[in-house]
């Protein structure tokens, strides 16, 4: 890992076999860590974990983590920090780059958590912003891999909104060589800058509002939620216009035999997917909840000093 790489924003910040290495770290510590055997490699260290929105997965897969390495997390939200408000960015890096080896972020701009990184001295890890969720994608790949060998040639279906999932998918588009659609509504199309960064770099992806076209043959499908943290007064707006991009056994008949399906959680029952898929026999939506752990466990273990 080039020393520059400290943080993990984006996935396609990182080339091709960076992700690669961080891929094979987390297959080869899984077992351990489902043993208890693995070795503290960061022994005595901290991760600061920032959040501005609410987590399952995400907080506990990193404090778990941290453990594992034989360091520890601590807790803060935003509430007590007031970023940017309270205190500039650029003060708060600085003070927590003195005070953690690591900083873990949920947060709602982007744009604020480039610049903590930018003042951190310490890595700073994306645990969802607006824009993206790297580490998620990361643990879907670990899980795609898992069942299907390789994500190599793979069609991957994302069937919802363009939203910081999405985007995640087309950054990691222009790193793995898989082909990735996303069925939206007309008006939830990915982030513009996203989508232009991903033609530019040749990712094979198409955006289309079909979809019971788009899930034709695929390998993966791939669900969120119609709203995302912090869009909760569209909710009744968005259940109306994602009314045809519900995962249903019906609309996956089209799909390939053996294809998997994932939701990051999470998951509305009953609304962006039905019980009868997720608990079908091509779920494997819990496989990928715990690969957050092994997949952000190997992201930590290769960045944090
Ligand atoms: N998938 C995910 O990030 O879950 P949480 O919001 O519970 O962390
Ligand atoms: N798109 C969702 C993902 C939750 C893990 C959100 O941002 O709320």
């Amino acid at each position: 890992m080039t020393a520059q790489r400290k943080d993990f924003l984006a996935i396609d910040d990182f080339s091709l076999d960076e992700l690669r290495a961080m891929l094979t770290l987390a297959n080869k510590q899984k077992p351990l860590a489902r043993a208890h055997e693995l070795p503290h490699s960061h022994p005595n260290r901290t991760l600061a974990c920032v959040f501005a929105k609410p987590s399952l997965r995400t907080r506990v897969s990193f404090e778990v983590a941290m453990g594992q390495l034989g360091g520890k997390t601590l807790f803060v939200t935003d509430k007590e920090i007031g970023m940017g408000k309270r205190e500039s960015v650029h003060d708060v890096a600085k003070v927590l780059s003195r005070l953690v080896d690591g900083i873990m972020i949920r947060w709602f701009d982007h744009q604020e958590v480039v610049d903590l990184a930018r003042h951190a001295t310490v890595p700073v890890v994306n645990g969802l912003t607006d824009l993206n969720h790297p580490c998620q994608v990361m643990a879907d790949i670990m899980t795609i891999e898992e069942h299907l060998g390789t994500i190599d040639g793979k069609t991957v279906v994302m069937v919802g909104d363009g939203n910081n999932l999405a985007n995640s998918w087309l950054n990691a588009a222009i790193r793995f060589p898989f082909n990735f659609i996303l069925a939206c509504p007309e008006g939830y199309t990915p982030d513009e800058g996203v989508v232009r960064k991903a033609e530019a770099a040749g990712a094979s992806f198409m955006i289309t509002h079909d979809p019971v076209e788009a899930v034709q043959g695929a390998h993966v499908i791939y669900s969120d939620a119609f709203y995302s943290m912090g869009q909760e007064a569209e909710a009744e707006k968005r259940r109306r216009d994602f009314a045809p991009f519900r995962i249903t056994s019906e609309l996956l008949a089209g799909a390939d035999a053996g294809h998997i399906v994932l939701h990051c959680l999470p998951a509305h029952r009953g609304e962006e997917i039905t019980d009868e898929v997720m608990d079908g026999p091509h779920s494997v939506v819990f496989d990928e909840a715990e690969n957050r752990l092994h997949a952000q466990r190997a992201i930590l273990a290769t960045l944090m000093p």
